[in-house]
């Protein structure tokens, strides 16, 4: 695949008006875009900048890391890496506390759904992989070929809260025994005989029964919350005050642990219960700016992959 070819699987920003609002963006500032996907909300930000200003991003994806090769900005660099290892990087760039703005629009892509190589999607068949970064790691093929019952039961219903983890779990350990798991198809077959028929006229009636357990495993696969978790606390010396965090989560799992960060964040520091605080000692290291928000209908009807967006934004304190 050439480097346009890359390019031209292109993936529509989620929010980006919002989100460029919520950066406020200054002409000379320092930006980092955590998750470049296919660089459309990189390449606004860089729209948005005058000559002195900067874009760094991350992505763990090599597929992204190319299109990102092509966008041949002066402005603007590059990282192939997890977002988790954000602090060293920006200490690398020498830009600690310096930062005016950082985005995380979590998830998949949609190059990373629709090339069905990547073992992403039950619609179409490929290998069963699932890895933002197929060089690192474990594939779901790889996992699923030697996890037990109760393991795989406990993936899908933390990661997919799929109520019949159970049973789909312990009809994958029975196929598997004859014959290997390689396919998304595979997969996707085995879990709909494992789903009772969906109840007439319930919302389930409508939704492939893989969709819970192929999110759940994409989510364990890629440690995605434990990645979330890593990075926030980083966010806290990378900006600069004054500075705006800008998530935007595309389920509940991961909205609740941004909201419970920002939230902490907002109280300050935490003290014993017995101990007397006033208000002056607490030193909240951020100040939410916003409530939630959330895609218009507008958006959500071009572009259906917005229906589950959130965007949080809080601003580090001075
Ligand atoms: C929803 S897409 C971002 C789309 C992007 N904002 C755009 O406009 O094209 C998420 C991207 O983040 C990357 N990603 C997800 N989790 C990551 C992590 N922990 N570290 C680095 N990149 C990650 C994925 O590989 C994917 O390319």
């Amino acid at each position: 695949m050439s480097k346009s070819e890359f390019l031209n699987f292109s993936h529509q920003p989620v929010l980006l008006s919002e989100v460029l609002e919520a950066l406020n963006l200054r002409s000379d500032g320092i930006y980092v875009d955590c998750t470049f996907g296919r660089g459309g909300h990189t390449q606004a930000i860089l729209n948005g900048l005058g000559p002195s200003g900067r874009v760094l991003a991350f992505d763990q994806d090599p597929e992204a890391v190319q299109a990102a090769l092509s966008l041949t900005d002066k402005r603007f660099s590059i990282i192939h890496s997890p977002f988790a290892q954000l602090g060293q990087y920006i200490e690398k760039c020498g830009f600690i506390g310096k930062v005016d703005g950082l985005l995380l629009d979590l998830g998949v892509s949609s190059p990373q759904l629709e090339v069905s190589n990547r073992g992403f999607s039950f619609m179409r068949d490929g290998p069963l992989d699932m890895r933002m970064n197929p060089e690192n790691g474990e594939s779901v093929a790889q996992w699923l070929s030697k996890a037990m019952v109760n393991d795989i039961a406990a993936v899908l219903k933390t990661y997919g809260e799929e109520r019949f983890a159970r049973r789909i779990a312990r009809a994958i350990v029975a196929i598997r025994e004859h014959k290997p798991l390689k396919t998304t198809r595979q997969l996707a077959d085995i879990i709909a005989a494992a789903h009772p028929p969906p109840r007439k006229g319930k919302r389930e009636e409508f939704k492939h029964p893989a969709t819970r357990s192929f999110q759940a495993l994409r989510i364990f696969i890629n440690r995605e919350l434990e990645q979330l978790q890593q990075i926030l606390p980083q966010v806290l010396d990378v900006l600069v005050p004054g500075g705006h965090l800008v998530v935007i989560s595309f389920h509940s799992l991961e909205d609740r642990i941004v909201k419970r960060f920002i939230r902490d964040c907002v109280r300050g520091d935490d003290f014993p219960q017995e101990v007397p605080v006033t208000k002056d000692m607490l030193s909240p290291s951020l100040r939410a700016i916003s409530k939630p928000i959330f895609p218009t209908a507008a958006e959500v009807a071009a572009n259906p992959r917005a229906r589950s967006a959130v965007m949080r934004v809080a601003e580090r304190c001075k």
